[in-house]
């Protein structure tokens, strides 16, 4: 049994997504003492930029012909893809950025489905795999707020994760992670605090979900 988690946060300290997806953590180590966790800190260990589009080009380049940097861009596609397919239970954390994904999260998605076993059209390896996404955002985008349809994130992660990749899907999000932080923010402070609540609610239900969900499939 083993955990795979990503973090695309740019920061460490402070960061409230890596908090969250910690809970989460914690609720799956407690069925799972002694495994392994495999981790991706690709906000601030990021993919090279330059290694998707090596990558794809290898694709349509033969085997014998392929420069050095474009077997090094397909084999970190597949390093990508054998750890996703190698753990029984995937972690996603993942802030809003700039209205939308964060880069390096899209830029680790788009190094994955280069591998031929990720590609469109091929059987989802992935299928039913155990997940968790956590995902924060400094302001507020519920319905009837200002923000109301500016996050542009949260449904493309979903999108890829639970309708491409086919996994089995929990996601916890909170809001407003930039009250105390943003000065413009201080009216919302109470109203901060119950996004919060539930949200770590949801990671530890989530979080012991995820830890059941792998033993039952192992089991199957
Ligand atoms: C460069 C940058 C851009 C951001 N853009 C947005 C945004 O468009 N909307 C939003 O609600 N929050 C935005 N935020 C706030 C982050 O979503 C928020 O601080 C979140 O808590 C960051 O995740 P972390 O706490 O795990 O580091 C932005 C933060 C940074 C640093």
């Amino acid at each position: 049994m083993s955990l795979y988690r990503l973090d695309a946060s740019i920061r460490v300290d402070g960061s409230h997504s890596r908090a969250i997806a910690d809970i989460v953590e914690q609720e799956w180590r407690s069925a799972h003492p002694d495994e392994p966790v495999i981790r991706r800190h690709v906000g601030v260990e990021p993919i090279p930029a330059t290694a998707w589009a090596t990558a794809v080009f290898a694709g349509y380049t033969p085997e014998e012909s392929r420069s050095a940097e474009q077997n090094a861009a397909l084999a970190l596609a597949a390093t990508l893809t054998d750890e996703l397919i190698a753990a029984d239970a995937l972690l996603f954390a993942a802030p809003l950025y700039n209205f939308g994904v964060s880069q390096h999260f899209k830029a680790w998605v788009d190094m994955v489905v280069t591998d031929p076993r990720m590609a469109a059209g091929t059987e989802p390896v992935l299928a039913g795999k155990p997940a968790v996404l956590v995902t924060v955002r400094g302001g507020n985008y519920r319905p009837g707020a200002p923000g109301e349809g500016w996050d542009h994130a949260t449904g493309w992660m979903r999108r890829i994760l639970a309708d491409v990749w086919q996994l089995d899907l929990r996601v916890v999000e909170t809001e407003f992670t930039l009250v105390g932080v943003n000065p413009t923010l201080d009216q919302f402070k109470e109203l901060a605090l119950e996004p919060r609540q539930s949200a770590e609610e949801q990671a530890r239900r989530h979080g012991r979900a995820l830890g059941a969900a792998e033993a039952v499939a192992a089991a199957a």
